[in-house]
């Protein structure tokens, strides 16, 4: 008895001191059919009877003993096996993520708007949903004006009072209505339009507006406010030439030309041999405008002008159809990273 006992005590430190990860190894050698375990337990026929049930209690703990050290191998080797599979290697290279770059119409707006924001623009901005009053009416074109007609847009059925809005013009009529003046402001944004989708036209574009309202602004301020804006857009060697024009919202009204980037004024095909090519509508807000929106036309006299920002970044990368610019073609996208 006393023999069988020390030979447990030895086979305990043993197993405590297995520190090999092999886990079926240790089964084997100590719980499988041939092992250790069932073969001291063996023993058990030599034991004296009186003996008997202290050496049952010595060999049934050395079981439990031995179970849980093989027990606690497997689980050091499952714990080892998920660590390795989630484990992650820094040392490798890492996956290429490719820089995208700004779309030409964002880049050519930002230039628009750094150039107005040095004359002292503020940017203002208003909801692509407009009513009819600030799309139009405020505008001095009330229904059936047939200048509507150019500027036919999408309704929305909920309420026939509500469209998108066809210029960011109302987004000037909505700064007015604030009434704190002076008033020198750019308005970018999305605009829309009932129209055919081709290479010169869509049923989505992009516009920036401008409004100067104060006491004694004239068209000389105008003049000398797209000059620069000209300039500095397009180069110093351009020249602008303005043209009568119509737009009920202003009087006198003009169109904006510069002379052809192409061919510098000699005449091709973008300028359709004039050697000009227009840019923008402008003039001087018209009174009735002014009194819609609650400012006193005798006292303050403003501008306005407004602009397409595709067509001057058509001028701008000699871009030839419109079309490019929703497609999402990655190919022409790339090509821009500055607007200078
Ligand atoms: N709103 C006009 C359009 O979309 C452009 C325009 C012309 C805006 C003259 C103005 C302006 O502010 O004064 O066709």
């Amino acid at each position: 008895m006393e023999q069988l006992a020390n030979q447990i005590t030895a086979l305990k430190e043993e197993i405590a001191a297995w520190n090999g990860g092999d886990a079926e190894a240790f089964r084997i050698k100590y719980l499988g059919t041939k092992g250790i375990v069932k073969n001291i337990m063996g023993e058990m026929k030599n034991v004296a009877p009186e003996n008997k049930k202290a050496a049952g209690q010595l060999l049934n703990e050395f079981k439990i003993f031995t179970e849980a050290k093989h027990e606690s191998l497997l689980q050091v080797a499952e714990e080892q096996s998920t660590a390795a599979a989630s484990s992650i290697d820094f040392t490798l290279p890492g996956d290429n993520i490719p820089l995208g770059s700004r779309h030409p119409i964002s880049l050519v707006k930002n230039k628009i708007i750094s150039i107005f924001q040095r004359l002292g623009f503020a940017v203002a901005e208003g909801p692509e949903i407009e009513d009819d009053f600030h799309n139009f009416s405020a505008l001095n074109l009330p229904e059936n004006h047939p200048a509507r007609d150019m500027q036919d847009t999408f309704y929305i059925s909920q309420n026939p009072d509500w469209l998108l809005r066809t210029h960011t013009s109302s987004v000037q009529v909505r700064e007015m209505e604030k009434g704190k003046l002076p008033i020198r402001i750019i308005c970018p944004g999305r605009v829309y339009r009932n129209e055919t989708i081709s290479a010169r036209a869509h049923c989505f574009f992009h516009q920036v507006e401008g409004l100067y309202i104060a006491e004694n602004v004239s068209f000389a301020d105008l003049k000398q406010t797209l000059y620069f804006f000209v300039q500095e857009m397009f180069g110093s060697t351009v020249k602008i030439r303005f043209r009568p024009s119509y737009f009920p919202f202003t009087e006198p009204s003009a169109e904006m030309d510069i002379s052809c980037l192409i061919c510098g004024g000699s005449g091709c095909n973008v300028c359709k041999h004039t050697g000009w090519v227009e840019i923008l509508g402008c003039g001087m807000v018209h009174p009735n405008v002014l009194e819609n929106c609650g400012i006193d036309s005798n006292k303050y006299t403003g501008f306005a002008f407004g602009m397409g920002i595709e067509r001057i970044t058509m001028l701008k990368y000699q871009i030839k159809d419109l079309r490019l610019f929703s497609e999402n073609d990655v190919r022409f996208l790339k090509q821009f990273t500055s607007a200078v």
